[in-house]
C-alpha cells in the first residue's frame, strides 16, 4: 500500500508500538487517561489507508496535520503527499513527541515532505496564510473548534478535512459535537461520517456554483 517499502517498514514498528500501547492502556483502565502522553494515540492502519488513498485522488499541494504525537498519521500522509508532490504541515506541543516523529519520517527518507511545527496549534494556525487543501483533525477534542474557526477561513476550495475520534471515545462526544454542529453551520461544506477505526467524518469544501468556475 505504502508508496515507499521503507515506510511500509517504519508503519510496522509503529503497528507494533500501538499493539503494546492498547495492551497497557486496556490494563490502566480510566487511569490511562492521565498518562495519555505516553501512547501514540493512532488513527489506525484502517484510517491510515483511507487517508492515503484519499490523498492520491484528491491530490492536494498542501497538507494540514494537527496533532503529530508520535508520528505514526504523520507518515501515512507524507508518504502519500510524496507520491503526489504535496508538502505535509504538521503541529504538536509535545517536543518529545514532535522529537520522535522527526527521527521516523527522516527514517522513512520523508523529512523533505514534512514541516514540523512545535508549539499551540491554535496560535500557529493563526500564524499561517493557508491554503489548506487536506486537513486531519486530530488533537485534543476540546480543540477541534477553536482549530476548525482558524482554520475554515484559509481552506481552499474543494478542500477536505477528515476528523477523527467522532464516535469513540465517548467521553470525547460533547466536545466533537460542537465541531460537527459548526461544521454543518457552513452552507459551503458536505459531511459524510464513516464507521472507520474511531470514526472519521470527512467534509469537503463546496461553494455553490462551483463547478461552473
Ligand atoms: C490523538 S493525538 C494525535 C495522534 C496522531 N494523529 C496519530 O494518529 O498518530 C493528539 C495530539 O495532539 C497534541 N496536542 C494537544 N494539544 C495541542 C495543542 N494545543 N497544539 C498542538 N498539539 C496539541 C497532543 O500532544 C497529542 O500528541
Amino acid at each position: 500500500m505504502f508508496d515507499d517499502p521503507k515506510s511500509a517498514e517504519i508503519a510496522a514498528r509503529y503497528e507494533a508500538r500501538a499493539a503494546s500501547d492498547a495492551a497497557l492502556m486496556r490494563e490502566l483502565g480510566p487511569a490511562g487517561f492521565a498518562r495519555r502522553d505516553e501512547f501514540l494515540l493512532p488513527v489506525g492502519e484502517d484510517v491510515g489507508r483511507f487517508l492515503h488513498a484519499l490523498i492520491l485522488a484528491r491530490r492536494p499541494a498542501r497538507i494540514l496535520e494537527l496533532g503529530t504525537s508520535y508520528g505514526y498519521s504523520t507518515l501515512y500522509l507524507a508518504d502519500a503527499a510524496r507520491a503526489v508532490g504535496a508538502q505535509v504541515v504538521t503541529m504538536e506541543l509535545a517536543d518529545y513527541k514532535q522529537a520522535h516523529a522527526r527521527e521516523q519520517l527522516a527514517e522513512a527518507g520523508l523529512a523533505d515532505v514534512v514541516d514540523f511545527r512545535l508549539g499551540d496549534a491554535v496560535a500557529m494556525l493563526a500564524a499561517d496564510p493557508g491554503p489548506w487543501d487536506f486537513v486531519l483533525l486530530d488533537i485534543w477534542k476540546e480543540l477541534y473548534l477553536p482549530c476548525f474557526d482558524a482554520f475554515y477561513p484559509k481552506l481552499s476550495e474543494e478542500a477536505v478535512i477528515a476528523s477523527d475520534n467522532m464516535i469513540e471515545p465517548a467521553m470525547a462526544r460533547p466536545e466533537v459535537r460542537l465541531y460537527r454542529e459548526a461544521v454543518r453551520a457552513k452552507a459551503d461544506m458536505q459531511t459524510a461520517l464513516l464507521p472507520i477505526g474511531s470514526g472519521i467524518e470527512i467534509s469537503v469544501k463546496w461553494s455553490a456554483g462551483n463547478a461552473k468556475l
